[in-house]
């Protein structure tokens, strides 16, 4: 909650010694009230104790892999109706009032008890419980595992809290997708996933992939797109951690892919559907039904003409706004209204005034891919501590320049830094900033950086000195790889008839420089590198330039490997600021191409599957160049 003073601050400043912070601090703030001067160190844990399932269950479960993987601790559940003794125990309750900026009772509060026997987590739902345990989870990795006692009853201020993300003109793979939610845990509440978008591009992708002949043609694409087996994975796993996905279709607007399909349906502006057109609300009723079976969030964002429709279907609508009731558009009140820009509307008095919900997601928080005339490439951390961002509010990213102009992880990259600033300001924190740059980086997980466990800054290191099928790692950490066909003769290993090389590693996230000699003997395109983000590639079977694959995207580097030569030694390496080797052209708004940094993950898994030729002296370190 955001009601801290001053003084609060000051107090915990004198608790300093027991806690390593001048408070009980987490990502979004916790109103902690510390007890007395002891604390419970959670490494005492000896059980995860909860109601009977299924209700907390699986809360619980994905708290006990929390503990593992943050914490090093293997903690049992347990069920029972009272906690005992060195316990966690993940309750509900309805004593406590749990109230939410406007002072509505909320049902993702949560009572946080500590004392010397152990931790109590009441929550007005599964979901608050679920808050709470981020917070224990945080405290513990920030104080190292000592845990004050003391108690605290928090609660969010708004119920929206969330990021949008624009994967209908840039595609992102299920599992970055489930790793966002992952990321966004202990942040967010609430992911749009923006299912149609298109403006003026030629690209412009409808990404449910039905099978249903309702739909046929509407899709063409069998890469690239969500199958209902893939969206139901990817609203279980986002759900285990409280995050929602709320799908959105866009229409009668940035409809191209919908246009695209049913040519006659569009205005001469063909990103926009005729509402006129006799079949244009059938065709839409069409897809929303084949479609709304799909999601299991309760609100879906769409026109308001179709409101009665869904509404029968069972879901509530949410709509952009931009018409306001002033200029005649007299939507049904059941229908909350998204907020984004005041040249379009004023929230206050158009929307709320007249008796609507309205969901705030102003562009002052917009971030676009790679270019924009207006738009920052990266949330604005001035902007979140001194701007007034505290409020129900979505952020989004769009990718206005198409699919090609970003990779996947530059997506999260440009949230990365000052996301979970905003998310404090979002769920009514009140976090400073010194607090925030101190704690930050110990409170990022693992994934989505793709960190790399190392005793050094060298991360593997190969030889190829052996003929055995174990190439060993020379870095000291063990990555020893296996290959599968190849031969080595000279220090060198020959890839040849899709022999290759497998690593015990996947991908490694920035910074990084990978580098190795390579001789290729023949100018039939191969995967140099390939992993779970990316894949390097030797041409890309029309010309031989060195060819990056990421999220199903393939672009040209401004270089070809020399053919037959001598070995060259090539490092690649990206950072924060991406290095110079990555320059590629990258098409934008459809017409142009611009020679722009690009940044992808090392690419690790396999070596060099379909790539003929040879290979010396393959390296990964931690560092960029
Ligand atoms: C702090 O309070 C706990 C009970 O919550 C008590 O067991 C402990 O002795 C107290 N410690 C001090 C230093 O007062
Ligand atoms: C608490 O009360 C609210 C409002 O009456 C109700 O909706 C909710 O289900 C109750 N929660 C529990 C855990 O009993
Ligand atoms: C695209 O789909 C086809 C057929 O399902 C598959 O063979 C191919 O590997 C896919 N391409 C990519 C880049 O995923
Ligand atoms: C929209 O559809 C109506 C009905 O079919 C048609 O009369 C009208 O010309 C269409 N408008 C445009 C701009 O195509
Ligand atoms: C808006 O629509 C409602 C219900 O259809 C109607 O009662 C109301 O008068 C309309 N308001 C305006 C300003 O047109
Ligand atoms: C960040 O936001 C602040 C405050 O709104 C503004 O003064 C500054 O220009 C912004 N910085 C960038 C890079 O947009
Ligand atoms: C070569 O093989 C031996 C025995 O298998 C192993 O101990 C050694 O580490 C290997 N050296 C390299 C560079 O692979
Ligand atoms: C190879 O890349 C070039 C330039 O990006 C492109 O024009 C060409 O179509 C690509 N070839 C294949 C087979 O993908
Ligand atoms: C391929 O690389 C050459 C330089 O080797 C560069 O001039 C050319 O523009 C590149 N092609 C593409 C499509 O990026
Ligand atoms: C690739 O582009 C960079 C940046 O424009 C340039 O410095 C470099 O010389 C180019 N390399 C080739 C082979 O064209
Ligand atoms: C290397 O030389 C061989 C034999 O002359 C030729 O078949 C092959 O295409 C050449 N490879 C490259 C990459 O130029
Ligand atoms: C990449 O951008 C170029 C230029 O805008 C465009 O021609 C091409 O179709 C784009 N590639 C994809 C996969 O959309």
């Amino acid at each position: 909650m955001a009601l801290h003073s001053l003084w609060h601050s000051l107090c915990w400043f004198l608790a300093l010694s027991i806690t390593g912070y001048s408070r009980f601090l987490t990502v979004p703030t916790t109103p902690f009230i510390e007890r007395n001067g002891t604390s419970f160190s959670i490494r005492q844990l000896a059980s995860i104790v909860t109601l009977i399932p299924p209700t907390l269950h699986e809360f619980a479960t994905t708290f006990q892999e929390d503990l593992r993987s943050s914490l090093g601790l293997e903690v049992p559940i347990t069920f029972n109706k009272k906690r005992g003794r060195n316990a966690i125990f993940l309750t509900l309750t309805n004593h406590t009032s749990f109230q939410d900026a406007a002072g509505r009772w909320t049902s993702e509060g949560y009572a946080l008890d500590i004392d010397s026997h152990g931790i109590t987590i009441a929550g007005a739902s599964p979901l608050g419980v679920w808050w709470g345990s981020r917070s224990v989870i945080q405290a513990a990795v920030l104080n190292g595992y000592a845990l004050p006692h003391g108690s605290a009853v928090d609660a969010p201020g708004w119920s929206s809290r969330g990021v949008m993300l624009d994967v209908g003109r840039h595609y992102y793979p299920p599992h970055f997708l489930i790793e966002l939610c992952s990321y966004f845990d202990n942040l967010y509440n609430n992911v749009d996933l923006y299912s149609t978008q298109a403006s003026m591009e030629l690209y412009a992708a409808f990404r449910p992939w039905s099978e249903d002949p309702a739909l046929a043609g509407l899709n063409n694409r069998a890469n690239d797109t969500y199958t209902q087996a893939q969206f139901d994975q990817i609203q279980h796993q986002c759900a285990r951690r409280g995050v929602t996905i709320i799908p959105e279709i866009e229409a009668p607007g940035h409809a191209l892919a919908i246009v695209q399909w049913r040519p006659e349906l569009g205005l001469k502006d063909l990103s926009m559907l005729n509402i006129s057109h006799p079949e244009t609300i059938p065709t839409m009723k069409t897809i929303w039904k084949t479609l709304l079976p799909w999601f299991h969030s309760k609100t879906t964002g769409f026109v308001n003409q179709l409101n009665d429709y869904i509404k029968d279907l069972g879901k509530a609508v949410r709509i952009w706004g931009t018409f306001t009731l002033a200029q005649g558009a007299n939507v049904s009140k059941d229908v909350s209204i998204q907020h984004w820009e005041y040249f379009e509307d004023n929230p206050y008095f158009d929307y709320i005034h007249n008796g609507y919900n309205v969901l705030n997601s102003d562009d002052a928080f917009y971030i676009v891919g790679k270019w924009s005339g207006s738009y920052p490439q990266y949330l604005n951390k001035t902007r979140v501590f001194y701007g007034n961002p505290a409020g129900g509010h979505i952020t989004a990213l769009w990718n206005d320049y198409g699919p090609n102009a970003t990779t996947v992880s530059e997506a999260y990259y440009s949230w990365r830094p000052v996301l979970p600033a905003l998310a404090d300001k979002q769920w009514g924190g009140d976090l400073l900033e010194a607090e925030y740059d101190e704690v930050f980086h110990k409170i990022h997980g693992q994934n989505p950086d793709r960190r790399i466990s190392s005793k050094g800054k060298r991360i593997l290191e190969y030889h190829f000195q052996n003929s055995s099928s174990t190439v060993a790692d020379l870095s000291g950490n063990d990555y020893h790889g296996t290959i599968h066909g190849c031969q080595i003769q000279h220090s060198a290993i020959i890839f040849s008839d899709q022999c290759y090389l497998q690593t015990p590693l996947d991908s490694k996230g920035r910074d990084y420089t990978l580098s190795f000699s390579v001789k290729p003997t023949s100018s039939v395109p191969g995967a140099l590198f390939t992993g779970l983000d990316s894949a390097l590639l030797n041409g890309n079977g029309s010309i031989s330039n060195i060819t990056l694959v990421s999220g199903g995207n393939a672009y040209s580097l401004n270089y070809s490997l020399p053919g037959n030569k001598t070995f060259l030694r090539v490092s690649e390496g990206n950072g924060a600021q991406t290095s110079l080797e990555f320059l590629t052209r990258l098409g934008v708004n459809g017409d142009s191409l611009v020679w722009a940094p690009i940044a992808i993950e090392a690419p690790l898994a396999r070596v060099a599957e379909g790539f003929t030729g040879m290979m010396r002296a393959v390296s990964l370190w931690g560092v960029a160049k």
